[in-house]
């Protein structure tokens, strides 16, 4: 039987970047005979201008029913001025929350080959590969009540609300170590314990999952310091697990980190190991169209799918050694370019990597 991936571009530079990671799959599919089926899919401002939503429900069961989903990204100008509700945004929060996809794994790993991208001293970030695991479908971007209410003296009064049950804790909680034991076994927790009572709790379910996993070391950071910590010394960090919105940010100094974003995978998986996969950088409308956006990020991201969702190691391996390759003959999407190395377009390094997954 088939695998049906249900591909969704998106926006921007979503489609551009996502027809070099169908070539890819394609290529090791036939190696490795995987089977595999496509759909695809609208989300974000494309889903809007086509159904006035970011995410129809007809897309949303197709999903549902998929072994996984490959998305590129969402967004841009085009619908910054829309209400909130129906925002781009809205269409890959309403995914995430549907299909349960409570585990948001961001690697950020620092490719030998583009040790000078990254804004920080060399020393300080070779070889690093660091796993944030973000809760995706709790916290303050899902609690209630939420909003902008009037106050008795006339004025507005925005409000979100912080919130964590104790199963959502533990089970992102389960994941995180879990990870750890495949890694340097070492997992520290963010939280804001000092002022939030949520995180409070949050502290104490980890602490108690910890009994669980005794090759692995638990350790506790608020959420500043963490802040500070991974742009002082990132290497001391192995397996990062913290809440939806403390995830959100330190993710994206995590990747930066790394000097290329437009490298970094991401998967979000729910209770079954079903996934969505996704690069982390976003759509990009300010390159989109122009053939030079960098399609790694989600041709990691469809080998994160062929490992997680799909069971396919070995080509998932493959697929990331052979961005090893194209990376070590130098070849550069405009984003990670530096002298001496040759630019090439999005769909070159595409070929590129078919190129090194083929010989
Ligand atoms: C991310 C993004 C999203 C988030 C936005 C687009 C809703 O920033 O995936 O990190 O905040 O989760
Ligand atoms: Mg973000």
């Amino acid at each position: 039987m088939s695998k049906k991936i249900v591909l969704l571009p998106g926006d921007g530079i979503g489609p551009e970047i996502m027809a070099e990671a169908v070539k890819v799959l394609q290529v090791v599919d036939k190696r490795f005979k995987l089977n595999l089926s496509y759909e695809t899919g609208l989300i974000g401002g494309c889903a809007i201008d086509e159904h006035g939503v970011p995410l129809a429900s007809s897309t949303l069961a197709r999903c549902q029913q998929a072994d996984a989903v490959l998305m590129g990204s969402v967004g841009g100008p085009k619908w910054d001025a829309l209400d909130s509700s129906i925002r781009p945004e809205k269409g890959l929060l309403k995914i995430r929350y549907e299909m349960g996809l409570f585990a948001n794994l961001r690697p950020a790993i620092l490719y030998p080959q583009l040790a000078d991208a990254s804004s920080l001293k060399p020393e300080l970030v070779a070889g690093l590969d660091i796993l944030i695991v973000r809760e995706l479908t709790g916290g303050i971007y899902f609690g209630e009540p939420r909003g902008i209410r009037l106050l008795e003296n006339g004025e507005r009064q925005g409000y979100n609300t912080y919130v964590y049950a104790e199963h959502e804790i533990e089970r992102i909680g389960r994941t995180a170590f879990e990870m750890a034991m495949k890694r340097d076994k070492r997992v520290c927790s963010v939280d804001k314990a000092n002022v939030l009572e949520a995180t409070v709790l949050w502290r104490e379910v980890m602490q108690s999952l910890a009994s669980e996993y005794p090759e692995v070391t638990l350790s506790h950071m608020y959420v500043d310091n963490a802040a500070m910590q991974l742009v002082r010394a990132p290497k001391q960090f192995d397996v990062i697990v913290t809440g939806n919105m403390f995830g959100d940010i330190l993710s994206d100094t995590a990747a930066m980190l790394t000097g290329s974003i437009g490298m970094l995978p991401s998967a979000s998986l729910n209770k079954d190991g079903k996934g969505l996969y996704e690069p982390v950088h976003g759509s990009a409308p300010d390159i989109a169209g122009q053939g030079i956006a960098n399609p790694l990020a989600t041709i990691l991201s469809a080998a994160m799918m062929l490992r997680y969702s799909l069971n396919e190691a070995a080509a998932a391996q493959a697929i990331e050694d052979a961005v090893g390759k194209v990376l070590d003959q130098g070849l550069r999407s405009a984003d990670i370019y530096s002298e001496g190395m040759t630019k090439v377009s999005t769909q070159e390094m595409g070929d590129a990597v078919v190129a090194a997954l083929t010989v």
